[in-house]
């Protein structure tokens, strides 16, 4: 028998390398650019250093986080007048309000006295007053009190109104945009809009709110949620005998959005319950679960008794903050609120399916470093990320008149 010959592990591939981030970067943006065409018959997984590398996150964060719609929460939240909560959108602090008229508001939640932030959390008031020297703004952000200044007041109405962004919903979902003029979401969503119609989504409530950090880049937490190929591995036993990998295609994208459905085995013991719910929708709808990805970091995965919903705000290339929640109708919130113990089996396994997908976010991400570690065929059941894949290199790589590629 041959010996077994010890291979020494070699040093981090990243740090091995004389490449500077930046080469490193265009390299990456270069091999990226093939992805823009992509197509599912050669379709592999992104180069490793694409989770990795700090160049490309910045890229990331300037083209399309700083960008695009972006997510940030459910209308149910502000429900009222003067209902407000505050979010994080590509590291720039944001308060969104329900204003004296009914209308929905997202504004800057940096003070311009000296720029602490106005509000955190969430509340109900009239005014957001500033912790720091107590300057307060109206719900639409205007400027109405500055305690203990000169008069006539310095400060004048329209430098120190906090910045507005535009807002939109969607089935009950709140999106903020910090770009000038971005293109309406809601005409880019009408395909997903008409899959998941059945289930009258914008009036659903939120029964679970999650709100973790993952150790891992947004794009491999992302991804995972982009197919049901990983059901009968990361969630083997009663989650993938109900909705397992086999049961699992792709359906449509655009470079928007995309989506797959699992076929759900009602002589399962987690799906033998669901099956009312499921036939009440009726068509696809009955015999199978749509899951709606929108670009970039919006993931809603239907049951039939409820939906998960998850966004992926990347923190750096190696932490993601993922929010969303456990929504149901609300005759089904009526009805588990008034017997909260009946849905604790529910609620362990929604939080083993978290589980699950963050730790292959965790493990993923340790070996997006490993020297010997390439990206891999996919499966057909993974044409989503194929989809992924192209907008993410639409957004990042552009090129010039020379058909150069550029950062
Ligand atoms: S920083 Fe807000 S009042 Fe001073
Ligand atoms: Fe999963």
């Amino acid at each position: 028998m041959e010996p077994v010959t010890q291979i020494d592990t070699p040093p981090d591939a990243l740090t091995d390398t004389a490449l500077t981030d930046t080469a490193l970067t265009e390299t990456l943006l270069t091999t990226l650019s093939s992805y823009q065409h992509l197509e599912m018959g050669d379709a592999r997984a992104l180069p490793l250093a694409a989770y990795t590398s700090q160049d490309l996150f910045a890229a990331e964060t300037a083209r399309i986080f700083r960008n695009e719609w972006i997510c940030v929460g459910r209308t149910e939240q502000i429900g009222r007048v003067g209902d407000w909560f505050s979010a994080d959108v590509a590291g720039e602090p944001v308060v969104v309000t329900r204003n004296e008229d009914g209308d929905i508001r997202a504004m800057s939640a940096v003070c311009r006295h000296r720029s602490m932030t106005v509000a955190q959390g969430s509340g109900n008031s009239r005014r957001l007053v500033c912790p720091y020297h107590r300057w307060s703004y109206d719900l639409d952000g205007t400027l109405v009190g500055t305690p203990l200044m000169s008069t006539p007041n310095r400060a004048d109405g329209t430098s120190c109104t906090l910045p507005s962004f535009h807002v939109e919903t969607w089935l009950g979902f709140v999106f903020v945009s910090l770009a000038a003029a971005p293109e309406p979401l809601a005409p880019q969503l009408t395909g997903a809009a008409d899959t998941l119609a059945p289930y009258e989504m914008s009036s659903w409530r939120t029964l679970i709110a999650f709100d973790e950090t993952w150790p891992g880049n947004w794009k491999l937490a992302l991804e995972t949620a982009l197919e049901g190929y990983h059901l009968d591995g990361l969630h083997a036993g009663p989650i993938a005998d109900m909705l397992g990998s086999k049961g699992s295609r792709f359906v449509e994208a655009t470079n928007r959005w995309s989506c797959f459905r699992i076929d759900v085995d009602f002589d399962s013991e987690l799906g033998a319950p669901t099956k009312p719910f499921a036939d009440a929708y009726g068509g696809d709808d009955a015999t199978s679960s749509p899951t709606i990805s929108i670009h970039p970091h919006v993931n809603i995965s239907c049951s039939p008794a409820g939906a998960v919903w998850l966004n992926f705000h990347p923190l750096d290339p190696g932490h993601t903050r993922v929010t969303g929640g456990y929504l149901v109708p609300p005759s089904e919130f009526e009805r588990i609120n008034a017997d909260p113990d009946e849905f604790d089996a529910t609620r362990e396994l929604i939080a083993q399916l978290n589980r699950e997908d963050s730790s292959a976010t965790i493990d993923l991400q340790r070996n997006a470093r490993t020297r010997f570690a390439e990206p891999g065929l996919l499966n057909e059941r993974e044409e989503a990320l194929v989809h992924f894949y192209r907008y993410l290199a639409n957004q990042l790589v552009t090129t010039d008149s020379t058909g150069s590629i550029g950062s």
